[in-house]
């Protein structure tokens, strides 16, 4: 054999029968592949294929598609392929077992285009450049250890508080009163004691970056017919983005006076923390953060090797784009858990009544709640993570095939449009008993599901490499604020409504927030004045 083998090798002809029969077996797994079908998926027209069908392309839309073609169906958009994932064993599949294959983002032409070409993480595909800008915004942002980022959350639910304290007895919308306070929070945590005069500007930016996002765009369907009205759309996009840069331009431009400031006190070795000045500026911000690693030079991130931090250069650009992944990542997400978190047990008085009661046993009535009581909530956890199943902020991750592969004995091409819907899979009837009932109970068992992202039936912070990176903060937030509002007062619906007269609709966007906001009337409940500052 080993002879037959060393003659072969010495033959030219080796060299010609290799490569052939290399192209055969590549040529007959490229056409197999061909043959596999697409999932199943309603039929299309020719050219357009399932445009008529854009409207059904949210959460509940395309859980009632999955009802007729099942867990894993396919759509053709003009040119694009996508592919809806609804029941936790495709999930799996998907986030698990090929997660390599799925990890990269869909992008449109808006979103790249305003997103400074993908110099941000959540926009960024899977790679050296997305795995560097995740590890800074880890270590150097979100980080249990950053205490800045959690003590911007105690401070402004301290003066939500204090804005419900003064309004007892009167209606407060609930929803844009938790709205302000995550914009309050993601705003501080990123800008620090920046004044808050530019926020609102801000928020308008973000505002008309959000409709841009989801604005229809004939070019991303059909990249050949991108001149129908690129004129109009493209200004509007550089307006957008001449607003944000103005913005945060001198936002960096104060944190670079500020950064030079401080490292010429550190050479003369003058710093005082006792002067006030000075202790203002020892708190640093997420801005800050991203400074350290601040470059003139332009586009030197991507040069970067994904696992050292130490080589890591950004440029304004990534500041900007990293800053507006905080400000979406976090800000609409955790307020509309909230929202929801309070709808639910508005809605069902037994399951309020029961958190009430452990938040007067676990804390007392006599003085206000602490982090260190968190832990000690067993049923208020349970509580919200049955908001997130019923109600996950995000519901529909969306990823992008990195190249060709095959689920279930279909074929999924490359940048195909991967939409995962966290909705759906935690109303799965095959893994959740009693699915559409808000039952905070479920999660006391032993074996209930928790967000590792292990639980295929529930992600609502999805799972594997793109999941979310601001979970421990955004959970933080959200659990200190609805123990903190059920702590402090008593809420009752107003104008005698029923709980069960509450409208319990949903609005679909980038997050799925309650459509109708809800409204309470709180009255004070602790037998201590209400001392925070
Ligand atoms: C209740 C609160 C939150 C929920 C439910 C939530 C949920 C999610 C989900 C489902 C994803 C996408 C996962 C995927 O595509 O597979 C995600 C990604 C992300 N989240 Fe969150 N999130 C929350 C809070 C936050 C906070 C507070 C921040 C930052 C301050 C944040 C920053 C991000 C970022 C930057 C990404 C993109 C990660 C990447 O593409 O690599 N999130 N989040």
């Amino acid at each position: 054999m080993d002879s037959l083998l060393q003659t072969l090798q010495s033959s030219p002809i080796f060299f010609i029968i290799l490569p052939l029969l290399l192209a055969f077996v590549l040529f007959s797994l490229t056409t197999l592949r061909k043959k596999l079908p697409y999932p199943p998926g309603p039929k299309g027209y020719p050219i357009i294929g399932n445009m008529a069908m854009m409207d059904q392309l949210t959460h509940r839309g395309l859980a009632d598609l999955a009802k007729k073609y099942g867990g894993l169906l396919h759509l053709q958009m003009g040119a694009i392929h996508v592919v809806a994932v609804s029941t936790p064993d495709m999930a799996k599949e998907v986030l698990q077992a090929q997660d390599l294959v799925f990890a990269n983002r869909p992008a449109n032409v808006a979103i790249t285009y305003l997103t400074y070409d993908r110099a941000d993480m959540a926009f960024a595909n899977y790679g050296p450049f997305w795995r560097q800008m995740r590890k800074i915004c880890v270590i150097k942002l979100f980080s249990r250890r950053r205490e800045e980022s959690w003590a911007s959350v105690r401070e402004e639910v301290d003066s939500t508080l204090q804005t419900v304290m003064n309004t007892t007895g009167s209606k407060v919308n609930i929803g844009e009163l938790v709205f302000a306070l995550t914009r309050n929070i993601t705003y501080r945590a990123a800008f620090g004691s920046f004044s808050h005069d530019g926020q609102d500007e801000f928020v308008k930016i973000l505002q008309e970056f959000s409709k841009l996002f989801g604005a229809f765009n004939i070019a991303d369907f059909f990249p050949w017919m991108g001149w129908i009205n690129a004129r109009g759309f493209y200004k509007r996009m550089a307006r957008a983005r001449e607003s944000l840069d103005g913005f945060i331009d001198s936002i960096i431009d104060e944190h670079m006076k500020k950064k030079k400031k401080k490292n010429v006190r550190d050479e003369e070795g003058k710093i005082n923390y006792n002067d006030g000045e000075a202790e203002a500026e020892a708190d640093t911000d997420m801005v800050d953060e991203l400074m350290a690693f601040y470059s003139e030079e332009e586009g030197v991130a991507a040069k970067g090797d994904g696992d050292d931090l130490q080589s890591a250069k950004l440029t304004r650009d990534h500041i900007k784009a990293i800053i507006m992944d905080v400000m979406f990542g976090g800000t609409e997400t955790v307020a509309s858990a909230i929202e929801w978190a309070m709808a639910e047990l508005m809605k069902s008085p037994y399951d309020l009544k029961k958190v009430q009661e452990e938040l007067a046993e676990k804390v007392g009535l006599t003085r206000i709640l602490h982090d260190s009581d968190l832990k000690q909530l067993t049923y208020l956890k349970c509580c919200i993570k049955e908001t997130l199943r019923l109600h996950p902020p995000i519901p529909l991750l969306l990823h992008e095939t990195a190249s060709n592969t095959v689920v279930s004995g279909y074929n999924i091409p490359a940048k195909s449009r991967v939409m995962i819907n966290a909705w759906a899979i935690g109303r799965d009837p095959s893994a959740w008993e009693d699915p559409d009932k808000f039952n905070p109970a479920r999660f006391l068992h032993e074996n209930a599901p928790d967000f590792t992202g292990n639980h295929f039936e529930y992600i609502p912070f999805g799972s594997g490499r793109r999941s979310c990176p601001g979970m421990q903060l955004g959970l933080y937030a959200l659990e200190l604020s609805v123990a903190h509002l059920l702590h402090c007062f008593n809420w009752e619906l107003p104008d005698g409504m029923s709980p069960g007269e509450l409208d319990m609709n949903d609005m679909f966007g980038l997050t799925a927030p309650k459509a109708c906001r809800l409204v309470a009337v709180p009255s004070y409940r602790l037998t201590c004045p209400l001392k925070i500052f």
